[in-house]
């Protein structure tokens, strides 16, 4: 048996264990009850971490009676061994619990936000960044992760941009893919080593289209815009072979999307071919009373029904599924189905021939936050930074004179993880402050003022503060606070400012009307600003603000996002120039939040504005602001510059089931080595729909050495050409293509070719 299983190749092998695993599960479900089936889509709340409202209660009692298939936010290995034991020991068959926790942006070691891993561009660095989550989460207990976070997101005022990749399809789909592999493994390498966990996509789907940008609102929009825009970061997650799915708060097509029957089968099964098993997001399958779609019990039926396998929280999956199959409402088969699909994921993650694989307690001592992987977590975050601006080459600072660090956010550890870090211990975290001093060295006197609170609204600090995280208000006026800063300023050389938004500004629930700087901070700067003095703005964000002002008054503007553990360091490094920023923007930074929606990617209606007007009449713009944003996609500055050559194709023409190379020359003019996002983007000229302006179909992120030229590549194929119609068809349409490369979504380079 053994020898058949070696003589195997990569295909055959997953198919012998998925038979051997078929063989395993069926033996098991024969021996287990309804309550016991029932019990396995059941995944209630434990430990110290808050994430949500409602609170599971005698969880542990339930577990021996094996009425619990999972837990999560249940922090730490020897804990989490703890509850193992009571399900190995306790209940009746002894079937392993598989543990939970969001591990969004890394484990204790924390990388970028996931908007901030975006704009590196960087792949390999998004992929490395969720192994090393998931190195660090598997040895302290973790076996699953709820994470990629691939909702689309073009509204800023959504505070939930901060978990995903932004606006663009294409761009969402690569990081989907690349952080599966990073948690899971490579397709054929996944869940074969102790450290591989497995990943849940979510929120599934559309999360990121809420109206008005307010979380967990209402979502509508056409099949078209769904499965074009929309469904691509979902669709490659699910190809990468992601193992489980979460469904969303919203609705879609007016059916919420935790009982909407077409979303978790008919697109994801059956379309897709996808196997793994779909969660619900905490209690979204409760919510859906709300929502106005049926009582307790038919909204448990509706959702077992619709294809949902475990129920996070609300517990009406396990109880209504029992009910249900008394009134003859729900079968044997769909209970048996979800509950096999649990079972699977346990026996691919290894937990039937070790319950306690994840539990490596003197290896997670070694592990966690280790100063390898934080040296990875501050390299990679120094390529999440946006340089904005850099007017008269303020940035990089000199190493000498003296440096004013100020501003609300300068001295906060608290502040530096970013939303959904909740395995990050976040007072060891080094401040903006401390990062300077260190990176500075010796010759540089560092001098440090607050300057301002947060906001002068007390309640919407005290909004801004899920998990307890505050900043620390100080009681002084906001005219000593002032005063303090502008005396520090005057005594230095060069002012760099720590303002923006506090970490908790952004993720759920955390939506805002207004994406300007808080007022107060807004006034500190101006006041900065006022001295004459250099002025570097450090911006933390969790999304696009409006920055219009400060776009055209601040010299330097360096967006950092929220970096994680290492942030301070790395901020520092792009500050002195011992890593040169090569960020670019994941999201259009809008000039005010009238604009929003404001996407790179729009159509072009049949009256747009003329390039470079303000205001045309019956023509679709505003009468008070031109229709660019103040940044575009894909925008980001370096202390180099890049010169781009013409964009020559390898063909005129390209046959439907050809390839076509485009490729330019990009040149590093300037004297320090840098790295540039060669970025492509492809425009359909004519087709049977209306296409946008253009898409992003291929990256790559070069490093060029000064005066050194690469000739850059990529291969469209017809995919690249490919869209839904209006008949929900995938189709390339023969005509005029054109090829735009350059360093953002404005480039001009271009070039097109005929699709035969
Ligand atoms: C969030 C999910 C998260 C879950 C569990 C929910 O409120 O929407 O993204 O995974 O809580 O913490």
């Amino acid at each position: 048996m053994l020898l058949a299983a070696l003589a195997l190749g990569c295909s055959d092998r997953q198919s012998y264990r998925d038979a051997k695993m078929d063989a395993f599960i069926d033996g098991l479900m024969e021996k287990m009850t309804l309550e016991e089936k029932a019990g396995q889509l059941n995944l209630p709340v434990a430990g110290t971490i808050v994430t949500g409202e409602g609170v599971s209660v005698g969880v542990e009692d339930r577990i021996a009676n094996g009425e619990v298939g999972g837990l999560f936010n249940v922090k730490g290995a020897a804990e989490i061994r703890r509850y193992q034991q009571i399900a190995v020991e306790k209940s009746r068959l002894g079937i392993p619990l598989i543990f939970g926790m969001d591990v969004i942006h890394g484990y204790e070691t924390v990388f970028p936000i996931p908007l901030g891993l975006a704009a590196s561009f960087d792949m390999e660095a998004v992929e490395q960044s969720a192994h090393i989550a998931a190195v660090e989460a598997s040895a302290d207990g973790i076996a699953w992760t709820f994470s990629p976070m691939v909702d689309l997101g073009r509204d800023p005022r959504w505070g939930r941009v901060s978990e995903g990749s932004g606006e663009d399809p294409y761009l969402n789909a690569r990081i989907a893919e690349a952080m599966v592999y990073g948690y899971q493994g490579r397709p054929g390498e996944q869940f074969v080593s102790k450290d591989q966990i497995m990943a849940c996509v979510k929120h599934f789907a559309l999360y990121g289209g809420a109206e008005a940008g307010r979380d967990y609102n209402t979502v509508d929009m056409s099949r078209q815009r769904m499965f074009n825009e929309y469904m691509t970061g979902y669709k490659a997650a699910a190809d990468a072979g992601a193992g489980s799915f979460m469904a969303s708060f919203n609705v879609v097509d007016d059916v919420p999307a935790s009982v909407n029957k077409w979303l978790l089968t008919d697109v994801l099964r059956d379309q897709w071919g996808w196997d793994g098993f779909v969660v619900s997001d905490y209690t979204g399958i409760s919510e859906c009373i709300l929502h106005g779609v049926g009582d307790y019990h038919e909204v448990g039926v509706r959702a077992l029904n619709a294809g949902m396998d475990m129920d996070m929280v609300a517990e009406a999956l396990p109880t209504q599924a029992i009910v249900g199959l008394k009134n003859g409402e729900v079968t044997m088969k769909t209970i048996d189905r979800a509950c096999r699909r649990i079972l699977e994921a346990k026996y691919k993650l290894g937990l039937f021939d070790d319950p306690y694989k994840f539990c490596r307690e003197q290896e997670a001592a070694s592990v966690v936050y280790s100063a390898e992987n934080r040296a990875i977590a501050r390299r990679i975050s120094g390529e999440s930074y946006v340089l904005l601006r850099n007017e008269g080459d303020v940035l990089p600072l000199d190493r000498k004179g003296t440096v004013a660090v100020i501003g609300p956010l300068a001295k906060t550890a608290e502040n530096m993880p970013g939303t959904w870090s909740v395995a990050a211990q976040h007072s060891r975290c080094a401040t903006l402050l401390d990062g300077i001093k260190e990176v500075a060295g010796p010759d540089v006197r560092v001098l440090y003022a607050k300057g301002s609170n947060l906001c002068s609204d007390y309640a919407l600090e005290m909004n801004s503060t899920m998990f307890g995280r505050e900043l620390g208000r100080d009681s002084r006026t906001d005219r000593q606070l002032l005063d303090e800063a502008l005396a520090v300023a005057r005594r230095s050389d060069v002012i760099v400012a720590a303002l923006g938004e506090a970490s908790e500004m952004s993720g759920e629930s955390s939506s805002r009307t207004s994406l300007d700087i808080p007022d107060v901070q807004k006034e500190l700067l101006k006041a900065l600003l006022k001295t004459g003095k250099p002025v570097v703005l450090v911006l933390f964000d969790g999304r696009p603000l409006t920055i219009e002002w400060e776009s055209k008054n601040v010299p330097a503007i360096l967006n950092v996002w929220f970096g994680g553990t290492e942030a301070a360091y790395s901020i520092a490094d792009v500050l002195f120039g011992d890593v040169n920023p090569s960020g670019k923007l994941p999201m259009t930074f809008p000039k005010n939040v009238g604009q929003i929606p404001i996407y790179y990617a729009h159509k072009n209606t049949g009256r747009p504005l003329d390039e470079g007007k303000w205001f045309m009449k019956f023509r679709s713009n505003y009468l008070d602001v031109d229709n660019d944003p103040v940044y575009p996609f894909g925008y980001g500055l370096s202390y180099t510059t890049f010169e781009y050559g013409p964009v020559t194709l390898s063909s005129a023409s390209m046959k439907p089931d050809g390839k076509i190379v485009a490729s330019v020359k990009v040149t590093n003019t300037g004297s320090v080595a840098g790295k540039e996002v060669v970025q492509m983007y492809i425009r359909d000229v004519k087709a049977s729909s209306s296409r946008p302006v253009r898409e992003l179909k291929g990256f790559e992120k070069v490093l060029l050495q000064p005066g050194e030229s690469r000739e850059v590549s990529f291969e469209i194929g017809v995919d690249a050409l490919s869209f839904w119609n209006q008949q929900m068809e995938y189709v390339a349409e023969p005509g005029e293509f054109r090829v735009y490369i350059g360093g953002d979504s404005r480039a001009t380079a271009e070039a097109s070719f005929e699709l035969l």
